[in-house]
Order: structure tokens, then C-alpha cells, then sequence
């Protein structure tokens, strides 16, 4: 009863927008990089649509163009810069009123140098000012370029609720903390992202429990390094060993908040990510194994199976104890999926180095992988080491770790074929309007006649066929 009410007065709300639409301003966003900057763009859309802005998907009528940047590798900017570049050239030629801003991870390690070198954008703002972009816009309208790239120790936009931007009203993000504090060498998110905070678990449960009442299937708690979440009542983390013994015995940690999401949203898939090995500890496994309704998937970045560059990396473990990790996994969850990122060529790597990494890839079988040349990013520590590696051996080798993993996950999916999976219908199949695509528990994509079901039903599929990046069957 309560939640067809929530449902009314939120479908009035929708209405309302689309009415009024006409006369408000309108944004357009569009990101790049990890699912966090996909999930802070929907915070982004939820703070000026409070103050009377609209959201499109088309570039043409767009009063205000937000681009939300990655800065992980030199490619991705090279990308965004060319997408500033057109849209730089939209405002010149086509519509000189349009406003350009530039957001997230680039905005932050490049500040205001868009504004006074490039003279790219109007707006330059960092992951964690956008509660001040109402403000910066008025600062556009007044005539002057606007920025605010100050990063903060406690904002977690804990109390906004996001505006699912462009989802398939199937699956959601939910972010559980913000920033980095490992300091991986090769890594510029520490800088970009800023000092590691979590968010306080009653808004990340209640947000949970919206998504149902919406009509979600499924969430994937983001952070990037969810295992190091800690809630103690607020206040940064490294204070948590001063506090009082009561304090420590009521705090949260990574499992206690994925029991809590378990418990509260019983008929939600949960899902989370990233896992970093040096934290990731056997009560989160013991977690995932005690509730069904926790998916079995972990993705656990290794970036190298060689402990000497695991050390350069500064990674915070080694090959033995990365492999420990995984036999834990395997005992408590034999059937559980797990997938990777790797680096190729990081400063100093051998061919002994990278022979070590294939060795590792064949212990582990994963499912899946996000595999990358090492890119050198400016004022890293790593940077100060030598990019020694020649750019044709990093590629080499990258083909060499892309090809095994291809193998391994052809092998994966061919040990399914003739098994019935459960499978969340995430939308129609890209390749074919008569057939569905969604997900197993062990995040492989399955693709099936689509009969009679719907988006956003769990089915029971048998499979029957598959490619490495795809299984194919039959439900039932
Ligand atoms: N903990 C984060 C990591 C973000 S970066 C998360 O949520 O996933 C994602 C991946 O990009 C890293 O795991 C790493 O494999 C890769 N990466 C990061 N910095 C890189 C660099 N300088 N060069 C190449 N790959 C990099
Ligand atoms: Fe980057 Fe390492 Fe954190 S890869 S995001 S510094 S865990």
C-alpha cells in the first residue's frame, strides 16, 4: 500500500518535469571512465533539476553541455579532449548562449587550465564541488568562466537521490564511499578522487530500498576499494583507531554493510565493486556465501602476477598471498566468478615479470578481465620511475595477456553449456529484437528467446551454445 502511494506521487513528480520541460534549461551529460562517474553524473542531474533545469538526450537543444571526464590513462583524455574540441566548435559556430562544463577526474588534475591555456569550457568542476554548480552557472551567466575544483574529506552527496539517467530501469549504482587512499603508484584516482570516505549506511540502505520501490531488479555498491568501507559515525578513517572500544564495537565495516543490504532489500540482486586484494577480508566472502541473493562474482584487480612489480606498484600484497586470497574464495564459493585488470609493462618489467602474470592467469581461470598498457601519469609516484618498457613490447605483451584470457574465457563459458542458470532480463538483445539479454549471478551475459517474459523478470535458462563473451540458451 505505502509503496503504490511513494509511486503515484513520484509518477506525478515525472509528469510535472515533462510538462514544464519546454520552458526550463536544458542539460546534457555525457561521461566516460568507471561506473562512479556514470553514478555521480545522476547526482549532477539530481542537483539542477532541483533548481528547475531539465535533462536531454539530444545534443541539439541542450543549453548547458556537462562532459564527465577520466583521467585513468592518457588515451581516455585524448578522447575527451577531442569531444571538448567539437563541442567547443557546436558553441562557436551554432550556439554561442550554450554552456560547456567539464566535470569529474580531468577537471581536477587540470583545473583551471582549460579555462586560461585551452579555452576549451565556461565551467570547470571537480568530483566533489558539484553542490556548487547552481552557483558556478550563475557565475557563467553573469559573463565570467567559473571553477571549483576544491576537494573535500566529507562529501559523500549522501542525501541526494540520484536521477537514474538513461538506465534500463533494471539495474542501479549506489555509491558506498568516495576517494582513494591506497595510492597505488601507476594510479592518478588518489588525486582526482581525493581522501577515501563512506557513507553513512542508513542513506545507502534507504537508497536500496527506493530503487525497489522504482521498480529495480538489481545494485551494484560502487567505491573504488569497497572492502576498506568504514562507518564509525563519521569523521575520516584514519581517526577510527582513536576512538573509543563502544564506538569500534558499533562500527561497520564492508561485510556488515553488504548483510545489512541483504537483509533490508531481500528481493534485490546485490552486486559491488571494485574489491581491492590488500583488503578484502574472509568475513566479506563468508557474507557473499551465507545470502543467495548477494550475486557470486567478485572483481578482483591482481595488475601483475609478479611480486617484485606488485612492490613497485605498491599494491599492498604479493603473488602468494593474492593466490591465498583466491584459494579462500574457491573453498567458501567454489562455484564463484571472478574477474581481473591487469597492466602491461609498468616500469622495470621483465619478460620473467610478464611470464609470471600468464602463470598467475592460468592458476586463477578468470572469467573476465580489463587488460591495459601501462600509461604514465603525470605527477604519480610512478612518474618518477622510467617508462622503460618500449611501447611495441607493452603491446606484445598485452596481446599475449588478452589472447590467454579470451581462451580462458571461452573455456569458462563452454563449461556452462548444458547447466540452467538464473537470469535477470536486463533489455532486448542488441543483435536481435526477438531475444532478451541478462545476467547470471556470475555477471556472464546470457542472450534467449524472448517468449513470453519481460524486462525485469529472473528466468531460468538453459544453455545451450556460446562465443568467450557470450552464452546462448534456451529459458524454461
Ligand atoms: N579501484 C579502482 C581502480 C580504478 S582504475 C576501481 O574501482 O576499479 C581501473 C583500472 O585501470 C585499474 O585497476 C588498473 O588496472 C587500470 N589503471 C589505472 N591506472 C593505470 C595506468 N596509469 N595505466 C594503465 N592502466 C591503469
Ligand atoms: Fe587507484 Fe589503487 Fe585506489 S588502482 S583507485 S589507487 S586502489
Amino acid at each position: 500500500m505505502e509503496e503504490k502511494v511513494i509511486e503515484e506521487i513520484r509518477q506525478g513528480e515525472a509528469l510535472e518535469l515533462i510538462a514544464s520541460s519546454n520552458s526550463r534549461r536544458k542539460m546534457y551529460i555525457e561521461s566516460y571512465g568507471c561506473q562512479m562517474n556514470f553514478s555521480d553524473s545522476e547526482i549532477v542531474a539530481s542537483i539542477l533539476i532541483k533548481e528547475g533545469f531539465s535533462t536531454t538526450q539530444n545534443i541539439n537543444e541542450a543549453d548547458l553541455v556537462f562532459v564527465n571526464t577520466c583521467s585513468i590513462r592518457e588515451k581516455a583524455e585524448q578522447t575527451i579532449r577531442k569531444r571538448l574540441e567539437f563541442y567547443n566548435s557546436i558553441k562557436k559556430k551554432e550556439n554561442q548562449k550554450m554552456i560547456v562544463g567539464v566535470l569529474g577526474c580531468m577537471a581536477e588534475r587540470l583545473k583551471s587550465k582549460f579555462l586560461e591555456e585551452e579555452k576549451l569550457v565556461d565551467i570547470v568542476i571537480g568530483p566533489d564541488a558539484y553542490r556548487d554548480l547552481p552557483n558556478l552557472i550563475k557565475e557563467v551567466d553573469g559573463g565570467k568562466k567559473a571553477v571549483n575544483v576544491i576537494l573535500s574529506k566529507e562529501e559523500t552527496y549522501a542525501d541526494i537521490s540520484p536521477v537514474r539517467l538513461g538506465g534500463n530501469g533494471v539495474t542501479a549504482f549506489v555509491s558506498i564511499t568516495r576517494g582513494c587512499d591506497n595510492m597505488c603508484t601507476f594510479c592518478v584516482v588518489p588525486y582526482t578522487r581525493g581522501r577515501e570516505r563512506s557513507r553513512d549506511p542508513k542513506s545507502i540502505v534507504n537508497e536500496c530500498k527506493q530503487l525497489i520501490i522504482d521498480g529495480y531488479k538489481e545494485v551494484t555498491l560502487l567505491g573504488q576499494n569497497v572492502d576498506s568501507y568504514l562507518w564509525y559515525g563519521g569523521g575520516p578513517k584514519k581517526d577510527f583507531k582513536k576512538t573509543d572500544e563502544k564506538t569500534k564495537k558499533n562500527s561497520i565495516n564492508f561485510a556488515k554493510l553488504l548483510e545489512k543490504v541483504a537483509i533490508n532489500c531481500p528481493n534485490l540482486r546485490i552486486r559491488f565493486s571494485t574489491s581491492n586484494p590488500q583488503d578484502m577480508t574472509l568475513d566479506v566472502i563468508q557474507t557473499m556465501s551465507k545470502y543467495s541473493n548477494i550475486c557470486k562474482y567478485i572483481h578482483l584487480p591482481v595488475q601483475s602476477g609478479s611480486s617484485r612489480i606488485l612492490k613497485l606498484m605498491r599494491r599492498g600484497y604479493n603473488r602468494e598471498e593474492y593466490i591465498k586470497l583466491i584459494d579462500n574464495i574457491k573453498n567458501i564459493m567454489p562455484e564463484c566468478a571472478i574477474s581481473m585488470d591487469m597492466i602491461s609493462g609498468f616500469c622495470t618489467e621483465s619478460e620473467e615479470d610478464h611470464q609470471a602474470t600468464l602463470s598467475l592467469m592460468d592458476y586463477v581461470k578468470y572469467e573476465y578481465g580489463y587488460m591495459f598498457k601501462y600509461s604514465e601519469r603525470p605527477n604519480t609516484p610512478a612518474a618518477r620511475m622510467k617508462d622503460d618498457i618500449p611501447e611495441n613490447i607493452k603491446q606484445r605483451r598485452l596481446s599475449e595477456i588478452i589472447e590467454k584470457q579470451m581462451s580462458h574465457s571461452l573455456i569458462k563459458n563452454q563449461e556452462k553449456i548444458g547447466k540452467t542458470y538464473e537470469v535477470l532480463i536486463e533489455g532486448t538483445s542488441k543483435k536481435s529484437d526477438n531475444h532478451f539479454y541478462g545476467r547470471t549471478t556470475h555477471n556472464s551475459t546470457v542472450v534467449f528467446p524472448k517468449k513470453d517474459h519481460k524486462k525485469g523478470d529472473l528466468v531460468m535458462v538453459k544453455i545451450n551454445e556460446c562465443t568467450a563473451a557470450t552464452l546462448k540458451g534456451k529459458s524454461i
